[in-house]
């Protein structure tokens, strides 16, 4: 096959952005040869120009000012891996205007700003592709839109975040609290200094939008996601999980019922049989259902310069063979505005502890409660006798609302002394 060359200039040379011009040096006459490309990184935008880089590039590639690489006629595709809202917007923005395609892996970005990207990508007829946003390496994007552009989906269903899964393994594997497992997870640096994003699950909820929308259509932004962290996880929880044949898992779902989209990240307990129940560590897998195709599994390494850079190449040689073939690839399939249901609105199974007085008659009292609100409870046991009796229920599936008005006015009542935990339950149609 003859090749071409297609000259990349890149936003970000970090975790990511090292590893990708790594791979296009070790890899380069592979992709040239399979694919008629021949992509050459030409510059590299980034914050310290002092900063000692292991990749096979000189100095003068380097510079602080990223519009001047947008704005470079040598310079073919942008690839945006800065990460964060600005400057990476305006840039993107820029490169639209000035005839580029762009590749990026930030997804804050599209989930939050998506719109305006896609329609500056649509009006412009230049690639947008962001593989690496979700999943890191695992080729799930292109999979949803193009693989699966024949298939109606109806649940995605992901574990997108692997701080939070190798916490939550940890807490699994030795019984530890949340916070020895986050402990353990900053030493082995698998988690942030900082951890908000992952454990509150700003991660996952940006990621879970981008794969709500892919999915369905129609655009869902991370606010739209319903969103609770892993932080509350009690021990107790995976604990009795365990007893009960579940596992203890951050979810991301988006579902599609009745036309209307649900997207959420909570915890969950889903049984120890569910494909998803099997993902350790930090890997990350999502599990699509079709009304054709049944049900598919993605799964791998979901974070790392190395599998994230063999998702952004992969984007490099899309955009560039259409830029050869003087072409575009699809642009944006968010074609419907279906309604994103409240979470208060959407259906669900749950796991809660109480930790009360132990005496005649609270069960009837907590009862009531469940009964007044139209939940019903399939399951009951007490743990525990005196100062350290819990209630603990699954309930049978019931509105979200609904359970949620039953633990604020349990939390009322006197003879809960706490609500221990609430997990809910997913998984078992
Ligand atoms: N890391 C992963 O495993 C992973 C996985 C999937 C997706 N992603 C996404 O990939 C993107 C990059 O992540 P990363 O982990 O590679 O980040 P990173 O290690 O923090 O690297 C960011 C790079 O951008 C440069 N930079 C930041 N702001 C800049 C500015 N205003 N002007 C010029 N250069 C600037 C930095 O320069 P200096 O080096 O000089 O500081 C650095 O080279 C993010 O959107 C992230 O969400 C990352």
């Amino acid at each position: 096959m003859s090749e071409r060359i297609v000259r990349v200039g890149l936003l970000g040379c970090g975790t990511v952005g090292a590893a990708t011009i790594r791979l296009l040096h070790e890899h380069g006459d592979d992709i040239a040869s399979r694919t008629g490309c021949r992509l050459q990184v030409t510059r590299v935008a980034v914050r310290d120009l002092d900063r000692v880089r292991d990749v096979p590039l000189d100095a003068s590639a380097f510079t602080q000012d990223g519009v001047s690489i947008v704005d470079d006629p040598d310079v073919d595709i942008v690839c945006e891996l800065l990460g964060g809202i600005e400057p990476a917007r305006s840039l993107i923005l820029r490169a639209f205007e000035r005839g580029k395609a762009v590749v990026t892996a930030n997804k804050e970005l599209i989930a939050n700003a998506g719109k305006d990207l896609f329609d500056a990508s649509d009006a412009t007829g230049m690639d947008l592709y962001f593989e690496a946003a979700v999943g890191g390496g695992v080729p799930l994007i292109r999979s949803l839109k193009e693989s699966l552009a024949g298939e109606r989906i109806s649940r995605v269903t992901g574990i997108v975040n692997g701080t939070t899964n190798y916490i939550l393994s940890q807490m699994t594997d030795h019984g530890w609290s949340f916070e020895d497992a986050l402990a353990e997870a900053q030493r082995l640096g698998y988690a942030e200094a900082d951890p908000t994003a992952d454990v509150e699950g700003f991660d996952a909820a940006a990621k879970c939008a981008i794969l709500a929308s892919i999915a369905f259509n129609t655009r869902v932004v991370a606010d739209d996601v319903f969103r609770e962290g892993i932080a509350g996880v009690q021990p107790q929880a995976i604990a009795d999980a365990a007893r009960l044949g579940y596992v203890v898992k951050l979810l991301a779902i988006a579902e599609l019922e009745d036309d209307e989209i649900s997207a959420r990240v909570h915890p969950a307990m889903i049984p120890t049989s569910h494909p998803l129940a099997s993902v350790r560590d930090a890997f990350n897998a999502v599990f699509v259902e079709g009304e054709k195709v049944g049900q598919l599994m993605f799964y791998g390494r979901g974070a790392g310069g190395d599998p994230t850079a063999t998702a952004v190449v992969g984007d490099l040689v899309s955009a560039a063979r259409n830029r050869l073939a003087g072409t575009r690839g699809l642009g944006c399939t968010c074609v419907y505005e279906r309604r994103v249901r409240p979470m208060d609105d959407t259906r669900g199974q749950y796991y809660l502890d109480l930790h009360v007085e132990d005496r005649p008659g609270v069960l009837a009292e907590v009862a009531e409660h469940f009964g007044r609100n139209g939940v019903s409870i399939e399951r009951v046991w007490q743990e525990g006798f005196g100062d350290e009796a819990n209630l603990v229920f699954i309930t049978h599936r019931a509105q979200e609302g609904a359970f949620q008005k039953t633990v604020q006015a349990l939390r009322e009542l006197s003879a809960v002394r706490a609500v221990s935990s609430v997990v809910r339950v997913e998984g078992e149609e």
